[in-house]
């Protein structure tokens, strides 16, 4: 699915992103965006951390507690923060639109 990404740097990209790996994975290795993945995706090290555009937060798989609880004790944390190693990359995700998060 096509996906657009925001940089910390506000540079947009386009790409597709290969389903059956993370939006974290496609987001590095898809987008090659900067990101550390220092935990390597399980969800614990908040360096994946994305702003999704607020139309698509419904859209995405339901946070688990273990992401939000994460995500909730980070300065940059907003409403529409997610972790991208805890989306899966499928067609659905077809015009979602994201923002690397600062890093912190
Ligand atoms: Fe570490 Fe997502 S890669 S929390």
């Amino acid at each position: 699915p096509r996906i657009t990404a925001t940089d910390r740097d506000g540079s947009v990209k386009e790409f597709d992103a290969a389903p059956g790996t993370s939006l974290m994975e496609a987001l590095r290795d898809g987008a090659g965006l900067d990101i550390a993945a220092i935990c390597g995706g399980s969800c614990s090290c908040a360096t994946c951390h994305i702003y999704v555009a607020p139309d698509w937060l419904d859209r995405l798989p339901e946070q688990q507690p273990d992401e939000r609880e994460l995500l909730e004790f980070m300065e940059t944390y907003r409403e529409t923060s997610r972790l991208s190693c805890q989306i899966p990359v499928t067609d659905d995700l077809a015009g979602l639109e994201v923002t690397l998060a600062p890093e912190e």
